[in-house]
């Protein structure tokens, strides 16, 4: 073959080159033309991640994110948990993202979550899979399910709690609360009672548990990581050891009134899907509601008008009950709570116990200018929103009030019929979650901390007994101390 032939046979491959390197250019130059929002990428894959998850107080947004936004604003760019990621304190942009969860957006949280909660966790989950996972929580956690068999659950477990308080001793608030939501949830998942040998031996693997869910996620021998897996595979060998007893008895035999029985008859899940599914629904259902409750018990004491207020409205309840004859609380007597629901999202909007969620860009996004490219990770700090001095007067103020249409502070027992529950849907405000990921269990988590502050405050008076133990973000909300308070039997006068 000839020069010239040669030549000409590499023709086409020449200019197929040439017309890929113009497009890479052409494709790198719209790259470096976009408008990424400022920030600091940090150290190489250690990025930010350190300063990001320093302790700090949880009424507070921390001096990590203070320090961000006023040197870069609400949009911002770093690089987190070993990932380049957009970090949003803005309350439309998070409101933008759960939204378009699956269209632009989609949950990714990391991978150590999937290692302990399991690859068929909901929290995990994507797509379709995600979408039948979700239907049956929500079917069993649906509103028929909690103004009956739930309601009387949630009273019964409270009752056992707070009957176990003894007087003028100083215990730990956020434990009590914790047996609380544990005991219910077991129940309602697996139908253990409190108390006996087996739903301790669960509490116990549970505690284990967590601690490595929130720990760093070295998988090396001594540490809560590794700990963590083993009690996931000890916790997961007892769901088992359930699903077998329920399934010798025979599957027209099983009953419906707990989870395992209910997906055990009425879905097609495999073994591991189950396994995973009732584990993270223990976990989601049981932590974040018991903090929830201790905040509660936290924050009312600086609070002496509101409890005077709850208590109005909890007589008045109880008075009418009495009157009628009746002694379980009624989905009619929880629609009366409204100070109360006030109160609740008071507590989760200055406690903040789910601080950020975690997605990312599926697409190039643009927002407000800025552009989000596809496949950065993207933090949705809901928590920034709530404490947002532009959107809440004194946010880091406890005051049930704001939450009353007319905002009548100094008008007690003026009851208005607007209560919480407008501003529950405010755009603003957004404790668990939006779009099509909103929290499966976020109306009986609000009956949780209404039953359970119905209760509290016609039976008792407290007082936090370490004036030194407040709510921390670490990021997940904890008391350091576990929140020691001495309580007394309250008669009323
Ligand atoms: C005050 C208490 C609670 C708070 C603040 C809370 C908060 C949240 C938040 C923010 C999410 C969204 C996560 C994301 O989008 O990445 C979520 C999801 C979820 N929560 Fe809750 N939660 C609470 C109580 C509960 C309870 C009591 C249950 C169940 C019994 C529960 C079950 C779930 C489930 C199953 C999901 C996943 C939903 C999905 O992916 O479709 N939560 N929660």
């Amino acid at each position: 073959m000839s020069d010239s032939e040669i030549i000409l046979c590499l023709l086409p491959s020449i200019v197929a080159l040439f017309l890929f390197l113009i497009l890479l250019r052409r494709k790198q130059n719209q790259k470096t033309r976009l408008n990424l929002p400022p920030g600091n990428m940090g150290w190489p894959f250690l990025g930010e991640t350190i300063g990001y998850l320093k302790p700090y107080s949880a009424i507070t947004i921390g001096k990590f994110m203070e320090e961000h936004i006023s040197r870069y604003g609400k949009i911002y760019k770093s690089n987190l948990f070993g990932e380049p990621t957009i970090v949003s304190a803005d309350a439309g942009l998070n409101r933008f993202i759960l939204q378009n969860e699956g269209r632009l957006f989609e949950c990714s949280y990391p991978r150590s979550i999937g290692g302990i909660l399991g690859k068929w966790s909901m929290l995990v989950l994507v797509g379709d899979m995600h979408r039948d996972m979700r239907m049956i929580s929500l079917n069993f956690l649906s509103h028929a399910r909690l103004r009956t068999h739930l309601m009387r659950e949630v009273e019964k477990h409270t009752l056992l709690v707070l009957g176990s308080w003894k007087e003028n001793s100083v215990f730990s608030a956020q434990d009590e609360a914790k047996k609380f939501t544990f005991n219910l949830m077991a129940k309602h998942i697996m139908s253990l009672d409190p108390g006996k040998p087996e739903t301790e031996q669960l509490k116990k693997l549970y505690v284990t548990f967590m601690k490595g869910v929130v720990s760093p996620p070295l998988n090396l021998p001594g540490t809560a990581y590794r700990r963590a897996l083993q009690s996931r595979s000890t916790i997961l060998k007892f769901i088992e050891c359930k699903m077998k007893e329920r399934l010798m008895e025979g599957t027209e035999n099983i009953g419906e009134d707990d989870l395992l029985g209910w997906v055990l008859k009425n879905s097609n899940l495999s073994k591991e899907q189950i396994l995973d599914l009732i584990l993270s629904l223990l976990f989601a259902g049981h932590e974040t509601s018991s903090v929830s409750i201790a905040l509660a018990i936290y924050f009312l004491p600086s609070c002496p008008n509101a409890i005077l207020q709850l208590r109005e409205e909890h007589s008045e309840i109880a008075k009418a009950k009495k009157l009628a004859g009746e002694t379980e609380l009624n989905w009619e007597d929880y629609k009366k709570m409204e100070f109360t629901q006030c109160v609740i999202c008071e507590t989760l909007r200055l406690g903040n116990v789910v601080r950020f969620l975690h997605r990312k860009a599926l697409k190039d996004v643009r927002y407000k200018g800025y552009d989000i490219p596809s496949g950065w990770k993207v933090l949705p700090v809901i928590a920034a929103v709530h404490l947002d001095p532009l959107l809440f007067d004194h946010p880091q103020h406890f005051n049930p009030w704001r939450w009353q249409q007319n905002n009548n502070h100094h008008h007690r027992g003026s009851s208005s019929s607007s209560s919480c529950y407008t501003s529950m849907t405010s755009h603003n405000f957004m404790p668990f979650g939006g779009g099509p990921r909103l929290c499966a269990g976020s109306e009986l988590a609000k009956l949780e901390m209404a039953v359970f502050i119905h209760h509290l405050v016609l039976n008792f008076h407290w007082e936090l007994a370490d004036p030194f133990d407040k709510p921390f973000a670490f990021p997940f909300v904890d008391f350091q101390n576990g929140l020691p308070i001495t309580a007394h039997r309250y008669v009323p006068n």
